[in-house]
């Protein structure tokens, strides 16, 4: 071994202890928190990447961290986007349990008796998950029926946004909270969120600010939004038929990742001996959906629908470039969005070495502010995988070594300002530590 090969192989050890040590300090035994401090229960996606880094930690326990979220499944399908642990007070998290009222609210559609969640849901990234869970350790995952225990499971989760969530009817599943996407203060909802009264701020105590510094976190005024919009769901028992919901978006984000998961269900479907051929199928057609309702060329890329106005919203998030994980997309397609990944608006490779979560020439860009600007560890894990799949191979170790260099340094920070690395939000926090070790362990044959 050479000198700087040595080196870099100790700088790559310390760099994987560093992470296993964050996982294994947020894990409560069943299920990793995203933050100890400002996320302090199980989130949805956040367990999620965190399973596909726990993995190569221990594969067990990155099976035992979704089989805890998919313990608090609803009746009707809905995997909730918390899931609360009953030894942590009331006040350390806004909404908590007595805001959702799930037990009560949430019965008719199915809520789970003795725990207590939220009634939103996440991007459904589980079937991804399961299956690269899977892949690291398949004796194991046999040997504790894993695939077999999980697949109605996630079968139901998906027949619960292809009935419920196909808000529009053509295909695509609808998000009905800004939470629902995951990123929760997009500028892209800027314009659907006008249209939504506030709670008043009176009404309620944001816990959010007692650790995050406040130009890192959205607005009081989303916040204000974002209670109206939860109890309003709430108080209809967390319905989705019926009156037409106040905030109702298709979001390419979210729906890129339903078809990564479908295609997933095929491959477990595939390894039980069982029929794989309708969720390919459904994958088809929601591709199809995809490019159909939220392709915009000029653009260059995925938008977001706003379903109340009926139009496409003319703001570029990350979300949009998320498609790239998507298999068998148009070829006029991918080429169009490696071309946005590294031009003006994102900034790959020139300007950023982390694709940013909102456009870097919008008039709403906040290098700082949640997601109206900063680099996210878990997206620019996608957009890693998804580079690759498209055979942009350089750009794609570039980023692996960016999201690896900047990981580390930012002491696993919850997001960085995209043109500085400068950390924001939370340090220590699973997914980042999660995508760092799962590209540690991932690193393609030969790259540096
Ligand atoms: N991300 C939201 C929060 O900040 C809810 O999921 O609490």
């Amino acid at each position: 071994m050479t000198p700087r090969a040595a080196q870099s192989d100790t700088a790559r050890r310390r760099l994987r202890d560093a992470a296993v040590r964050v996982l294994l300090t947020n894990w409560t035994g069943g299920s990793t928190v995203p933050s100890a401090s400002l996320y302090p229960h199980q989130w949805s996606w956040d367990s999620a990447f965190v399973a596909i880094g726990l993995r190569h930690l221990s594969p067990r326990r990155a099976q035992r961290e979704l089989e805890t979220l998919f313990g608090a499944q609803w009746d009707d399908g809905r995997v909730p986007h918390i899931v609360f642990n009953a030894a942590i007070p009331l006040d350390a998290y806004f909404p908590s349990p007595d805001f959702w009222r799930s037990g009560a609210a949430g019965r008719a559609a199915g809520a789970p008796r003795g725990i207590e969640t939220s009634g939103l849901v996440q991007p459904p990234v589980h079937a991804m998950a399961a299956w690269l869970v899977h892949e690291s350790d398949p004796e194991t995952s046999a040997r504790r029926g894993f695939l077999r225990r999980l697949y109605p499971r996630l079968t139901a989760w998906h027949d619960y946004l292809a009935t419920h969530r196909d808000l529009a009817g053509h295909g695509l599943a609808g998000v009905v909270h800004p939470w629902e996407p995951g990123m929760d203060n997009s500028p892209c909802w800027d314009g659907p969120l006008s249209r939504i009264d506030p709670a008043p701020a009176s009404s309620f105590r944001r816990a959010d600010l007692a650790h995050g510094a406040a130009a890192d976190r959205p607005t009081d005024l989303d916040y204000g939004r974002y209670v109206r919009l939860a109890a309003g769901y709430r108080d209809r028992a967390y319905r989705d038929g019926g009156a037409p919901h106040p905030f109702a978006v298709e979001d390419p984000g979210f729906n890129a990742l339903y078809i990564v998961s479908e295609h997933a269900l095929a491959s477990i479907a595939e390894a039980l001996g069982k029929d794989p051929l309708p969720h390919r199928a459904r994958a088809r057609a929601l591709t199809d959906a995809l490019v159909e309702r939220l392709w915009e060329p000029e653009a260059g890329m995925f938008l977001s629908r706003d379903l109340r106005a009926g139009a496409l919203i003319a703001e570029r998030s990350v979300s949009g470039l998320l498609p790239l994980l998507v298999p068998e997309l148009p070829q006029a397609l991918v080429e169009a969005l490696l071309h946005t990944v590294t031009g003006e608006h994102f900034g790959l490779g020139s300007t950023t070495a982390l694709v940013p979560s909102y456009d870097l020439r919008g008039l709403a860009f906040d290098s700082s502010r949640y997601w109206r600007g900063p680099a996210w560890f878990n997206v620019n894990w996608a957009i890693e995988r998804g580079l690759r799949q498209y055979g942009a191979v350089r750009l794609a170790d570039a980023l692996r070594q960016a999201v690896l260099a900047s990981g580390g340094a930012s002491g696993f920070a919850e997001y960085v300002d995209p043109r500085t690395g400068r950390a924001r939000g939370m340090t220590d926090f699973s997914w980042t530590a999660a995508a760092v070790l799962d590209l540690l362990a991932t690193a393609p044959e030969g790259t540096p």
